[in-house]
């Protein structure tokens, strides 16, 4: 697998953390907040999982026109000019069937990764496994192995409780992939934020949300709202190691984020 040319250059030199940046290339203040670092002022070099994804074509978007560096990770070649109109990187890779060293040379030098994939509708209980929980896993790993500490992994509500019943044996895959795909996360010494959007919309967003940690009233929640949210979420670093539910809501996005913020 390999990354698309894109055709333009790479705006700035990014060191890995840790590492010295190469001479000449700008300090870019990214998310670190075990430094406790001030919040953005620079920009910030996000991967993003499922990069084809409704999602993730969004937060491509919002992320791009504040002047982020993205790259998107997707499986189908053909999504590539998508990916590239929402001002991304396309990088074709399909997290079903790579292994970590390769997603690991795509998400090095990254200051976040954002977990978008899923199985989607109409797929069967075993893919919500491969991709739901596995991917997640894989990017997580690959994050560890990479020194990117910050990960915002979209769950959903339900994630991890037994299925409603009478659901069908899909949807509780679903809920356990999700499940077991939080708890791999919350395990781990990255920062990372779980958020469980309600049920998802392509209505225009509204820039009103309900955003606390469970429970949340199910309810629904533009998929715009949610990219927002992300990339709100992205630029608040003392946000951390938090389960957040979302659903639509009366709140301005940054405000439900600041009044989840803690001093560093
Ligand atoms: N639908 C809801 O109401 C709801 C509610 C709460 C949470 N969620 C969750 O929210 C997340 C994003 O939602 P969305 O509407 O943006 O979903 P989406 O449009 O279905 O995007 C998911 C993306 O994941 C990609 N993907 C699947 N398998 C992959 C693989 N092996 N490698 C790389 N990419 C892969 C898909 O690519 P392909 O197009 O190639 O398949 C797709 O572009 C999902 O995790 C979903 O489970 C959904």
């Amino acid at each position: 697998m390999r990354g698309v040319p894109t055709g333009r250059p790479r705006r700035t030199a990014v060191a890995p953390r840790g590492r010295a940046a190469p001479h000449g290339a700008r300090e870019d203040v990214r998310c670190a907040p075990r430094q406790g670092r001030p919040p953005r002022i620079g920009r910030m070099d996000v991967v993003i999982a499922g990069g084809h994804g409704k999602i993730a074509l969004r937060l491509a978007r919002l992320l791009t026109a504040r002047g982020d560096r993205v790259r998107s990770l997707f499986r189908n070649p053909a999504h590539a000019d998508d990916v590239r109109a929402a001002g991304a990187e396309p990088v074709v890779c399909d997290l079903e069937r790579v292994g970590v060293a390769e997603v690991a040379r795509h998400v090095d030098g990254a200051d976040a990764v954002v977990f978008a994939a899923g199985a989607g509708p109409g797929s069967g209980a075993a893919r919500k496994d491969t991709v739901d929980r596995a991917a997640s896993v894989l990017m997580a790993d690959a994050a560890e192995r990479t020194g990117v500490r910050r990960f915002v992994q979209i769950s959903s509500m339900g994630a991890g409780q037994p299925p409603r019943p009478g659901a069908d044996e899909v949807w509780a895959a679903y809920v356990k992939a999700k499940g077991e795909a939080e708890d791999d996360l919350r395990a781990r010494d990255l920062d990372w934020v779980i958020l469980r959007p309600g049920r998802l919309t392509d209505d225009p967003g509204t820039g009103r949300v309900t955003l606390a940690e469970p429970p949340v009233g199910r309810a629904e929640v533009a998929r715009d709202d949610v990219a927002a949210v992300i990339a709100a979420l992205l630029d608040a670093p003392s946000v951390n190691r938090r389960t957040l539910e979302l659903v639509g809501g009366d709140t301005p996005v940054a405000e439900a984020v600041a009044a989840l913020s803690s001093p560093l």
